[in-house]
């Protein structure tokens, strides 16, 4: 069994530094790897990416992250990503890691995703060619993040996300911008070869808890929706999945 802990759209910036680190740092008497999924930044400037790299660095277990659209706003990602490598956070985009925790191996597929929306309510490649590169790219990052799960050597699998693979864990949010928050093209990917475990974030007025089609077990860690420093998963050989404590109390609420 192996304690994943996880948390995405922290959003750090200088006035955010400090406030997740006092419970980081217990972090591992609770869990064996940290998943940070995306929005780690709030604008996606290289100086924003140390204050991460201050919070989430040398915390005694792997961590391995995947960008959020936040990340990509001022076009420093291969700044962004050297920073956080720097502080020993292993960034996927479209790749996969298995990284040795104390409980065993893990294997990680992230990619930060992207929007199009869900069954019968979803965007498709027809008609204008910004249409088509719109679905095209969401397709192309899905292609990848199946693969990447299916080249995983190790017995337990999490795929790691930004948007969202489902619409279960997206109840909260308007409807009408859920074609903005996730597609169902990464749901198929993570059913294709599905994992113990599927975590995102992005929707931030969302609900923790979802399932795929398949049956994979999805959570919305968003940090306003999980309002902790991290929630911590059991993952068991196979699909096996508990919902394990809530241990991850930062010393302040985030505001987002
Ligand atoms: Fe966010
Ligand atoms: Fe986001």
């Amino acid at each position: 069994m192996i304690r994943v802990a996880a948390v995405g759209d922290v959003h750090l910036d200088e006035d955010v530094v400090g406030r997740f680190r006092p419970a980081l740092e217990r972090l591992p008497d609770h869990a064996d790897a940290l998943l940070l999924a995306g929005d780690l930044t709030r604008h996606g400037t290289a100086a924003e990416a140390r204050c991460v790299a201050k919070e989430f660095g040398g915390l005694g277990v792997p961590v391995v992250a995947v960008l959020g659209n936040h990340d990509y706003h001022c076009d420093e990602v291969p700044a962004v990503v050297q920073v956080l490598e720097g502080a020993g956070i292993t960034v996927l985009e479209g790749t996969g890691v298995v990284v040795d925790t104390v409980a065993g191996p893990l294997g990680v597929a992230g990619a930060k995703g992207f929007g199009g929306g869900f069954a019968g309510r979803c965007a498709s490649a027809f008609g204008e060619p910004e249409m088509k590169a719109f679905v095209h790219t969401t397709q192309g990052i899905a292609d990848r993040l199946a693969e990447a799960l299916a080249g995983l050597a190790a017995s337990i699998r999490v795929a790691l996300t930004h948007y969202a693979p489902v619409p279960d864990t997206l109840v909260g949010e308007p409807p009408e911008i859920f074609p903005f928050l996730g597609s169902y093209l990464l749901g198929q990917a993570i059913d294709a070869a599905p994992p113990a475990l599927a975590i995102h974030g992005h929707a931030h007025a969302g609900t923790e808890r979802g399932t795929t089609p398949g049956g994979v077990r999805v959570r919305n860690v968003a940090h306003p929706v999980i309002k902790q420093a991290y929630s911590v998963y059991h993952l068991h050989g196979g699909s096996g999945t508990d919902d394990g404590t809530r241990s991850g109390h930062e010393r302040t609420g985030h505001r987002t």
